[in-house]
């Protein structure tokens, strides 16, 4: 009976985690050659992706989501703040031209008003929160002001501190139009929206900021905030209540916040040595885990957050330094340059088609400071329910010897690693694996090296690792498994 009240609870859990923070993706189209909006469509439905976010009105992109269950969120770029602004009747002609048309078959949920505007060349921060009360007016005589949310994007250069995040304050140059935005914002429970952009943290500045903390890698120093005590474990979470504070320091402590952009490079100059497939995936994977498992910050813990992911394309229009266009998860042909899942609960890559760039040359392998007890039980998960094949570390087989639970254990962990997407969390092993570039096989024992063969998605052993180390695995997990296929549909739909 107890082990039917654990799996129940367990259950639960799980099905409360559906409950967890959105994740979408940014359709920028800053390019020449990118598909047409409606074989984009079927690319973020082959990726069964919900929510998108534009930075326009492009009536063919709105054609293109109609019907589709997409949730939008489209913008009014800066170049339009000046007349939406000046005049309601501009807006009002917009919204008949641009959105009653094709509303609600293309469901749009949020419009931006302005992008990031302390970063506009020209100034334009004074008129947008003019331009997002004529949206409200608008949107309000229509009768949709309730169904669609009004808010403007930020970047983190809206701070004139960050760091540590219990300093964050607001640059005081911007009170004059945040103050008020901030006060729509409330009157509208309309979300602070934020891009964040971890990435820059650490280009910039590589000697404060390690790669482990800026990509959530388990392996990463914390950081404490000496005034609050807090222990950040990443650099998103350090930026989220960085501005967190700073809408306290207001009192606007009610205020949610979303984040409209981030994401990693897979590619840039040679300077930029971050920017590689291999790093974005793990950033994106493991923001993507963070966010759907809930785990807030360490000044919200818990918080629901929602995230869109930028982006889905390399721009090749960009300005700016090469890692600008090579922000993608797919190239302009449609084929990926890395895989996610965006589902953020299994320990396998989802295939939708594609190839994984990744992984060139990483292996996994038993931590030094693992426990023996924690070896065994990863051992006997990966050659168990993980379904390696362990035939080479048996007596008189290549990998026998060394015959230690350490050597045993790096080579299954290895073995499940690479035939599960090669990503951080495929090394994870309740944190007994880690990741090296160094090759362990030796003599006639051959450790699997990346290429080799993917499993195809076996949703009965997908989530095994998102929330219970293999040292938790006994048999009420074995009872829960059965359950997980009704559990992950729940989750999808
Ligand atoms: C931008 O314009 C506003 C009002 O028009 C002004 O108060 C502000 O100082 C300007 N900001 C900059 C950086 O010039
Ligand atoms: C605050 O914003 C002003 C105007 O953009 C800028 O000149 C100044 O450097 C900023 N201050 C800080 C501390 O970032
Ligand atoms: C690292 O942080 C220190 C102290 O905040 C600062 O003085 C230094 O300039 C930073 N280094 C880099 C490379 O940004
Ligand atoms: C994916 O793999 C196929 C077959 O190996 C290859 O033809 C194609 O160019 C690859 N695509 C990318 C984007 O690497
Ligand atoms: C993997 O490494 C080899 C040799 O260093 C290199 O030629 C190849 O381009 C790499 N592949 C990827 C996908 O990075
Ligand atoms: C293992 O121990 C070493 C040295 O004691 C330490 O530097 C390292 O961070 C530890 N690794 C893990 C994963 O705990
Ligand atoms: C999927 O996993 C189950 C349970 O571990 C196993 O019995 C089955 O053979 C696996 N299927 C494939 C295609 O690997
Ligand atoms: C959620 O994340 C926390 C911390 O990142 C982790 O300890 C926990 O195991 C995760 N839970 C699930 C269900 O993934």
């Amino acid at each position: 009976m107890a082990h039917v009240a654990f799996v129940a609870l367990l259950f639960l859990l799980l099905v409360g985690h559906c409950l967890g923070g959105k994740v979408g993706i940014c359709y920028g189209r800053n390019a020449d050659d990118l598909p047409a909006p409606d074989k984009v469509m079927q690319l973020i439905q082959q990726q069964s992706l919900k929510y998108v976010r534009i930075y326009d009105t492009n009536i063919d992109v709105i054609k293109a989501f109609a019907n589709t269950g997409v949730e939008l969120m489209v913008g009014v770029p800066n170049s339009d703040l000046l007349p939406f602004a000046q005049y309601q009747s501009n807006v009002d002609t917009w919204l008949k031209n641009s959105i009653l048309p094709y509303y609600p078959a293309t469901m749009i949920t949020y419009i931006t008003v302005g992008a990031e505007v302390t970063e506009s060349p020209v100034n334009v921060s004074a008129l947008v929160v003019p331009a997002m009360r004529n949206v409200h007016t608008a949107l309000k005589k229509a009768g949709l002001h309730k169904k669609i949310t009004i808010s403007s994007t930020h970047s983190l250069g809206i701070l004139s501190r960050s760091f540590p995040p219990s300093a964050g304050a607001f640059n005081s140059s911007y009170a004059y139009f945040l103050k008020p935005m901030l006060e729509f914002l409330v009157e509208n429970q309309a979300p602070f929206m934020v891009d964040l952009y971890p990435y820059y943290a650490y280009q910039n500045s590589p000697s404060n900021v390690s790669l482990n903390y800026a990509l959530f890698s388990p392996q990463s120093q914390d950081v404490i905030d000496p005034n609050t005590g807090l222990v950040y474990t990443n650099m998103f979470d350090a930026q989220i209540d960085s501005i967190f504070f700073a809408l306290m320091a207001l009192n606007f402590k009610t205020l949610k916040i979303m984040v409209t952009e981030t994401g990693w490079p897979n590619k840039g100059a040679a300077k930029e040595t971050g920017a590689t497939p291999d790093n974005a995936q793990t950033y994106n994977t493991n923001l993507i885990r963070h966010v759907v498992n809930d785990s807030g910050t360490p000044a919200k813990p818990g918080e629901e957050i929602d995230v869109y992911i930028f982006s889905l394309f390399n721009e090749n229009r960009k300005p700016g330094i090469e890692s600008e266009r090579n922000w993608g998860l797919f190239f302009p042909d449609q084929s990926s340059i890395y895989s996610l899942d965006w589902t953020g609960r299994g320990n396998v890559d989802i295939m939708t088609g594609g190839n994984i760039t990744n992984a060139n040359g990483t292996w996994c392998v038993a931590s030094a400071n693992a426990s023996e007890t924690d070896l065994q039980n990863g051992l006997n998960w990966a050659c168990g329910p993980g379904n390696v094949d362990c035939s080479a570390i048996q007596p008189s087989q290549p990998c026998y010897q060394p015959d230690t639970l350490a050597s045993h254990a790096s080579y299954a962990f290895n073995s499940y690693y690479q035939q599960n997407g090669a990503n951080d969390v495929a090394c994870d092993f309740g944190g007994t694996g880690v990741r090296t570039t160094k090759d362990p096989s030796y003599d006639t024992c051959v450790y699997m090296a990346a290429g080799s063969k993917m499993s195809t998605t076996n949703s009965s052993n997908l989530p095994v690792q998102s929330g219970f180390s293999p040292s938790r695995f006994d048999k009420n997990f074995y009872l829960l498994f059965s359950m997980l296929p009704i559990m992950i549909a729940a989750c999808i739909v």
